[in-house]
């Protein structure tokens, strides 16, 4: 089962992912980032699918069908988006067909989107969180694998929530996508 990592950020999730001692076969990025760096420092595959190089409007099309190509070349069976900044279009979901997850750092269907944190601030809820699921073309959206809260503190900024959700995603997305990755490979052993 060879897994991809999707990132554009400081790649903690993607440390995370190594430390417990997942396979990582390919990390993708859309820019220049820490998680490329990362990457590198590990030894993994990187590939960098630019995504500034696709115009002033954003070719979201034709960005996909780059990461599609790059996905078949590795032989990718399971993407796990880690703070990945572009919005794929319909035809990856297709190809990758429920085997592309993501983590949140939300309790969704609540706080859906890139701000989820300063969004649950914003609302004062007193418990936000984290789920890892399976991702779709509906952003944020798809069956949730699993879920944790997270307590929101009165003197809380988006930067000590957000990190206080990390140190849990750092746990439960690489044990979740172990999970994940065992049950498919046992349906697979079942049908071949
Ligand atoms: C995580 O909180 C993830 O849920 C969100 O982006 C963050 C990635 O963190 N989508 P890092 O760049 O791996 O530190």
């Amino acid at each position: 089962m060879n897994l991809a990592v999707f990132a554009s950020g400081t790649g903690s999730i993607l440390t995370s992912m190594l430390e417990h001692e997942l396979v990582v076969d390919l990390v993708l990025v859309d820019r220049a980032c820490v998680a490329e760096q990362i990457a590198s420092g590990a030894s993994i595959p990187v590939v960098r699918c630019e995504r500034k190089s696709f115009g002033a409007d954003f070719d979201r099309v034709e960005f996909t069908d780059g990461v599609i190509d790059t996905v078949d070349d590795h032989s990718i069976d399971v993407v796990a988006m880690a703070g990945f900044g572009t919005i794929l279009s319909g035809p990856f979901f297709s190809r990758l067909s429920g085997r592309v997850l993501n983590t949140h750092p939300a309790l969704l269907p609540s706080f859906k989107g890139w701000h989820a944190v300063r969004d649950a601030l914003d609302a004062g809820v007193k418990v936000t969180g984290c789920t890892v699921h399976i991702a779709t073309e509906a952003v944020d959206d798809g069956p949730i694998l699993a879920q944790e809260p997270v307590p929101v503190f009165d003197d809380d900024d988006e930067a000590s929530l957000h990190e206080r959700i990390k140190a849990v995603e750092r746990e439960l997305y690489p044990a979740t996508i172990k999970t994940f990755v065992a049950k498919l490979e046992s349906t697979m052993e079942v049908v071949t």
